[in-house]
């Protein structure tokens, strides 16, 4: 399946209604609570689009720090951006992400691109700027969105909104073996601080903080399976198919 996301127009920008049957789900939390092994699962068993909010966020990081302008400098960002980008289209259950013609899909994952992100993420110009971008992916529904404001900003009329959580020592293992996986070495210790500090600056900024929807399911995923994760999301969704 191929989606491809243009970048912003201002015609975009407005939540559209999903088509009959073909659900919003969204998935928002915190890193390392589970979120894109289950919204990739779920995308795939419903046979919905997967899109993954963090890889956008990801996509910006990657370019501002490409184009040696400095993540805290909010004017440099916006005219770099005036002049990006951002793609994304689906390949199987994979989310790929295009920066102008570049695929970076592998190469927003290291771990310094993370630390960038969470700093673009809380300037108000780059979270209107991918407004439209996540909106116009999302338009016609059957989409399953995992992010951090994805049930409370961006969709916020979402049919089915979950919030996953887990202890931090269980999201710092887990995202220490994720790294490893993908061939970054990176010491535990530095894996637990790196997501301590993003976590104070994603649940701490001003604009769309980390914070569940009033109308989300939250799930505590801590001591639960992927399996059991999606059995418990999978009784929400079915109750509203
Ligand atoms: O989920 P992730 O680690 O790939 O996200 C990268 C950064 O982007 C993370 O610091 C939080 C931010 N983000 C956000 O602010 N809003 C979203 N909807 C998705 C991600």
């Amino acid at each position: 399946m191929t989606r491809a996301i243009i970048q912003p127009r201002r015609s975009d920008n407005a939540e559209q209604p999903p088509r009959k049957g073909r659900l919003i789900i969204t998935i928002d939390g915190p890193a390392g609570a589970g979120k894109s092994t289950v919204a990739r699962l779920l995308a795939s068993s419903l046979g919905y689009l997967y899109l993954d909010t963090g890889a956008l966020y990801r996509a910006v990081a990657w370019k501002i720090q490409a184009s040696g302008v400095d993540p805290a400098d909010e004017k440099g960002i916006a005219a770099t951006l005036r002049c990006t980008r951002v793609r994304t289209e689906q390949h199987a259950d994979r989310m790929h992400v295009y920066v102008d013609a570049q695929d970076l899909t592998d190469e927003i994952r290291r771990p310094e691109i993370s630390r960038i992100a969470s700093m673009v993420s809380a300037l108000p110009s780059v979270r209107d700027w991918l407004l439209p971008v996540q909106r116009q992916a999302g338009s016609g529904g059957g989409v399953v969105a995992e992010g951090r404001d994805v049930g409370t900003r961006v969709f916020p009329s979402a049919d089915v909104k979950f919030f996953l959580e887990a202890d931090m020592e269980v999201r710092a293992a887990r995202r220490h073996r994720e790294l490893t996986a993908a061939g970054y070495a990176v010491p535990v210790d530095q894996t637990l601080q790196d997501l301590r500090d993003r976590d104070t600056q994603d649940r701490t900024r001003e604009v769309a903080p980390l914070l569940p929807a009033p109308d989300a399911e939250r799930i505590d995923t801590s001591a639960l399976t992927v399996a059991q994760v999606i059995d418990r999301m999978m009784a929400v969704i079915s109750s509203r198919l």
